[in-house]
């Protein structure tokens, strides 16, 4: 211990130890040296009394949150077109927004207002789409690694059924992709994932391609894995040889040599599962997604029974909320709709649940972030503000009350790395 290094904070302290164990620490202090979580303490020892303490009071001292599944390019189109089903969706609204992203000026002004948003949300770690555009999704990726937050970055891969004026030639899109991942190879914070949009943009060559250049700089794959029925039976249609949408991926040889990242997951057959595990990818339930523009719901207690890792996404633009906090709340509530219209197999979730999607486990995705075990990096909010007058909640209480009705003015702080982030 140096205590020279060392900070300490002062609340009411609160992380998942597990997916059913959180670990709350009332009126307690975190010492952190040098960025990393040093332990917590009940009563201060010795050593440690004469430190300058930051007090927080009553507030909720948690991991911040992590979103593993974003399309920043969407970030103006919140809210609009949730009446439509994904085909019509991506079609009629989504592709023409995503081309606008050949302006590089255009994309900078949205980029550093999506930037913004998600850390005034709470959001430090997060997986993330760009578009096609590399000098686009290149300046979002410099952005995240300019302000230290834990990201992966893809730019967009796309050859076929898609639009002509955001469809890309398969050569170009496979050494534009090199380009990328040459570019930021070396980056420390915010690095790059291969991108394939989804298989039925996506042509035989293209991923075999990007299975070359994942084995060839050591990078995973992020893509919608089963997210409806739709596009589930369009990617066997398109890919006659593999059996499953993530066979397909196996095939190309896009599994194996980084983080795997399934976004929705909803419909997997027992091969997806199988598949999933084996390569210790995560799946990603982004639960206002699924009521907004899928329509089906996640699996999530049967899947983590089976030893599936789930985190959760804001799928900004499909879901309209970016608070990850939002979701973890959204995530009860459909697992509590899913086990009413179908019980086997399917227990709702509670809110521990929830709060380790939102925190430990998409954490894990990056390090050691998400939690405040010893070694921990202290990437942490404070909730402050839920409570009123007519009841005292207890720190978990708090929380819940900030998933479902809380706002970002609620994170009253927060801190990347044991440092003081702007939260404007
Ligand atoms: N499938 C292919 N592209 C997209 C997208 O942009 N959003 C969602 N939610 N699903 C997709
Ligand atoms: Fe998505």
């Amino acid at each position: 211990m140096h205590p020279e290094n060392m900070h300490l904070f002062h609340g009411n302290i609160l992380y998942a130890r597990s997916r059913h164990e959180l670990a709350v620490y009332e009126n307690s202090y975190i010492a952190v040296e040098d960025g990393v979580v040093e332990g917590i303490y009940e009563t201060l020892p010795e050593p440690m009394l004469s430190l300058p303490v930051r007090d927080f009071g009553e507030g909720v001292i948690i991991p911040a949150f992590s979103d593993l599944h974003v399309h920043a390019p969407q970030y103006p189109q919140r809210g609009l077109a949730m009446d439509c089903l994904l085909y019509d969706w991506l079609n009629d609204y989504t592709f023409p927004l995503e081309a606008k992203y050949k302006d590089p000026e255009f994309a900078r002004a949205v980029y550093d207002a999506f930037t913004n948003d998600l850390v005034a949300n709470g959001t430090f770690h997060a997986c993330i789409f760009g578009t096609i555009h590399p000098e686009a999704t290149g300046y979002l990726l410099e952005t995240l690694e300019k302000k230290g937050l834990s990201a992966y970055v893809g730019k967009v891969n796309m050859d076929k059924a898609s639009p002509a004026y955001l469809c890309e030639k398969t050569a170009d899109s496979l050494q534009e992709t090199e380009a990328f991942l040459e570019k930021y190879a070396g980056n420390k914070t915010a690095r790059p994932l291969l991108t394939p949009r989804f298989a039925p943009t996506c042509s035989k060559e293209l991923l075999a391609g990007l299975g070359r250049l994942a084995a060839k700089y050591e990078v995973g794959v992020q893509t919608h894995i089963v997210e409806s029925k739709w596009e589930a039976s369009q990617a066997l249609l398109d890919f006659p040889d593999a059996s499953s949408d993530m066979g397909i991926y196996e095939k190309a040889g896009l599994l194996e040599h980084g983080p795997v990242v399934a976004a929705h997951f909803i419909f997997p057959t027992e091969e997806d599962i199988r598949l999933l595990k084996k390569y210790n990818g995560y799946a990603v339930q982004c639960p206002d997604a699924t009521v907004n523009v899928i329509a089906g719901i996640m699996r999530n207690s049967f899947l983590a029974t089976q030893g599936v890792r789930l985190a959760l996404g804001s799928d900004i633009a499909g879901g309209h909320s970016i608070g990850i906090y939002t979701q973890a709340a959204r995530a009860i509530q459909l697992s509590k709709l899913k086990w009413f219209y179908e019980p086997e197999g399917n227990n709702p979730i509670g809110f521990p649940e929830a709060f380790h999607m939102a925190t430990r486990q998409g954490g894990e995705l990056f390090g050691r972030v998400g939690a405040f075990e010893k070694g921990y990096r202290f990437d942490a909010l404070v909730i402050d503000g839920v409570e009123d007058s007519f009841l005292t909640l207890t720190p978990e209480q708090k929380i819940e009350r900030f998933f479902y009705a809380g706002t970002k003015d609620n994170i009253v702080a927060g801190y990347l790395g044991g440092e003081p982030v702007s939260l404007q």
